[in-house]
């Protein structure tokens, strides 16, 4: 596997591999690996000829007050994990790389996909994703890119921006990969307390909840997240942050729920770690 730190190498080595009539396969990441990045490696490596990964830690994805310093990082352990899962060429430039001074530009998708959910209480993050991937989809010219579906609303406004773009780029994504209890892995389970373990699998049990009551035949959005709302609080140290039911690829609010319809809940735990969940109700 070859470490790339510097985006005009990185491209230099994507045209060598279009040169060689193969196909790139690109997942980008924040690091911190876990069987969630894993199986996105795995999935690109099965649709691509090279799979390259991106390990960048995008300040302007953060907010002043969030986690950028805290972010959890492990560079070796990283490298080890990528190159056993058949990674290529890991891209791990420093953020001078990425926003040298001078740079300007910001890519903005527009308030329908980003202004609810996570971007009501994270102004301005889906801004900094759209234009790193932006950015990472310049640089190493993938054929495909593959992204998990446990961020979903950033998965609608990649597909938009690169629609939009016309960046011409497959997205690829792969379902949500979830720890034995069902918690759906994040590098940030790294910051539960042993004792928050219990609250966060609020999230997992409020939507198989919200499965087993649309089962049962409730199709009501108002009636569904305010049982919801209630169930969650019930787990100590839980805040709400969302609990919605949109339509899966226009992100709009659903009145009653159907088969396209997706729960997506945000929720914080001990006032300090903020977890995401969704799935379709249906
Ligand atoms: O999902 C993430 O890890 C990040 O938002 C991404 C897509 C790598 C952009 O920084």
């Amino acid at each position: 596997m070859q470490i790339i730190r510097h985006p005009a190498e990185m491209t230099a080595w994507a045209k060598e591999q279009a040169k060689a009539g193969r196909r790139i396969g690109l997942v980008p990441t924040m690091g911190f690996f876990h069987e969630g990045h894993i199986s996105l490696m795995r999935r690109a490596g099965q649709l691509a000829d090279q799979v390259a990964v991106s390990l960048f830690v995008n300040p302007t994805q953060f907010g002043p007050q969030e986690d950028l310093a805290a972010y959890p990082r492990d560079f070796e352990r990283d490298c080890a994990m990528a190159e056993a899962a058949g990674v290529t060429a890991l891209f791990a430039p420093e953020a001078a790389e990425m926003y040298p001074a001078g740079f300007s530009t910001t890519v903005t998708v527009g308030a329908e996909l980003t202004g609810h959910l996570c971007g009501a209480s994270r102004p301005g993050h889906f801004a900094g994703v759209a234009t790193v991937v932006c950015k990472l989809f310049s640089i190493v010219r993938p054929d495909l890119a593959v992204f998990g579906e446990k961020d979903f609303q950033q998965l609608a406004v990649i597909r938009r921006m690169n629609a939009d773009l016309n960046l011409g780029v497959e997205i690829v994504t792969h379902p949500i990969v979830r720890e034995a209890d069902g918690l759906a892995m994040s590098s940030r389970n790294t910051y539960l307390a042993p004792q928050q373990r219990e609250a966060a699998l609020s999230l997992s049990r409020a939507l198989a909840l919200a499965r087993k009551m649309a089962a049962a035949g409730e199709r009501s959005a108002e009636r569904l997240t305010a049982a919801l709302l209630d169930f969650i609080h019930a787990f100590p140290e839980t805040a709400v942050d969302y609990i919605s039911f949109v339509h899966q690829d226009s992100l709009q609010p659903a009145v009653e729920i159907d088969s396209q319809t997706v729960l997506a809940l945000a929720v914080q735990i001990g006032g300090k770690v903020r977890l995401i969940d969704n799935g379709l109700v249906l």
